[in-house]
């Protein structure tokens, strides 16, 4: 029997989830929230396989979807009340996490800790914020509720063991996306030359292992070793060759590149806007130079239109594709570019 899961995801990369499903789970159903990123149902009896998911964050096992009329507290409460949770009468201790979207006269605290009384006056548990037995999820959108069960304790993209955590990575769930965009097939050489912790590097050897040649670098020889113990730590190591390199000159290093997918320097934290414009224009002359003629570039930026510009004037690339995702709160673009 078809139960129904919330996912949750990368905003801005729901149809990658749709993909991954379609791919992976044999009959699942998708369905879109329409206006309505980061969120995703599936209806599937094949539970264990949405744990193989590379694009998701959490899995929410649902118990009742329902549709507020006046969206008060009160209705919120009524509602919960009948909500039957089944593993509640196993659980010592639970929690119940919230978020809210849309305007409200009241908060995600306030929806967490209506429902969080509703539920222990029903089942006599203990609420425990950390050591929980159960993570109960309730979420709204606009006026629309789910209940559930949230399945997952840590997010599905902290999949990688780090010792080495750089401020700036990008989640695997993002790699994952971007590394989709880039149509890698079987045996093409593969290239982050920005890799940083490693993020885009791991989730590729994790994804294709030697069934493609991928390349890492940095320009910096500490970061490149911390990017080799992270792919030593997670077995990953053999599928991967690191080098140190200028992203600004990697033809010095690299050749007949079919695929880069890179997350470079946004420039927020170090570097004029001056100067970003001229390093971002001499990483696409070197890209361009260090790839194949059938070269498929993927970057995220959060300079969007300078960018834009850049790759428009250079005429080294035509940008194929451009999204916005969602990431910690900020809003970057990934481009999918081909060359000329
Ligand atoms: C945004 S971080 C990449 C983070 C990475 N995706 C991760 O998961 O950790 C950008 C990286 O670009 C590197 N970098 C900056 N300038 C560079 C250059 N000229 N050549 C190569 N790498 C450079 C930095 O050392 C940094 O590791």
């Amino acid at each position: 029997m078809s139960d129904k899961f919330l996912l949750t995801c990368d905003p801005g990369m729901e149809d990658i989830v749709e993909m991954e499903i379609r791919e992976k789970i044999r009959n699942a159903k998708t369905y879109r929230f329409f206006n309505f990123q980061g969120k995703i149902l599936v209806e599937t009896d094949r539970v264990s396989d949405l744990f193989n998911l590379h694009s998701i964050h959490h899995i929410v096992k649902m118990k009742k979807e329902f549709y507020l009329k006046e969206a008060s507290l009160d209705e919120i409460r009524k509602i919960i009340k009948d909500v039957e949770i089944e593993e509640m009468e196993s659980a010592k201790s639970f929690r119940v996490t919230s978020q809210r979207y849309g305007n409200h006269t009241f908060t995600s605290i306030d929806m967490q800790k209506v429902a969080g009384e509703v539920i222990q006056n029903k089942y006599k548990k203990e609420v425990s914020l950390k050591e929980f037995d159960l993570n109960i999820r309730f979420d709204l959108i606009g006026n629309f509720g789910f209940i559930g069960i949230q399945m997952t304790k840590q997010p599905m993209y902290k999949r990688f063991k780090k010792v080495f955590h750089h401020s700036a990575a990008i989640k695997s769930t993002l790699a994952y996306g971007m590394i989709r965009l880039a149509e890698v097939k079987e045996n093409q050489t593969f290239l982050d030359p920005m890799c940083g912790s490693g993020t885009i590097i791991l989730e590729a050897a994790s994804l294709y292992k030697d069934r493609i040649k991928i390349f890492a670098s940095d320009l910096f020889p500490d970061i490149v070793e911390k990017a080799r113990e992270n792919a030593r730590e997670n077995g990953l190591e053999k599928f991967i060759d690191f080098k140190v390199a200028d992203a600004t000159r990697l033809e010095e290093n690299f050749s007949n590149i079919d695929r880069i997918v890179v997350n470079p320097p946004y420039g927020v934290k170090v570097g004029k806007k001056k100067d970003l414009k001229a390093f971002y224009w001499k990483f696409l002359e070197s890209s361009n130079k260090a790839m194949n003629q059938e070269g498929r570039m993927v970057l995220i930026t959060l300079r969007a239109d300078m960018f834009r510009i850049i790759v428009n004037r250079s005429k080294l690339f035509k940008i194929v594709h451009e999204r916005v995702v969602e990431s910690g709160g900020i809003f970057p673009h990934i481009f999918v570019m081909e060359k000329l």
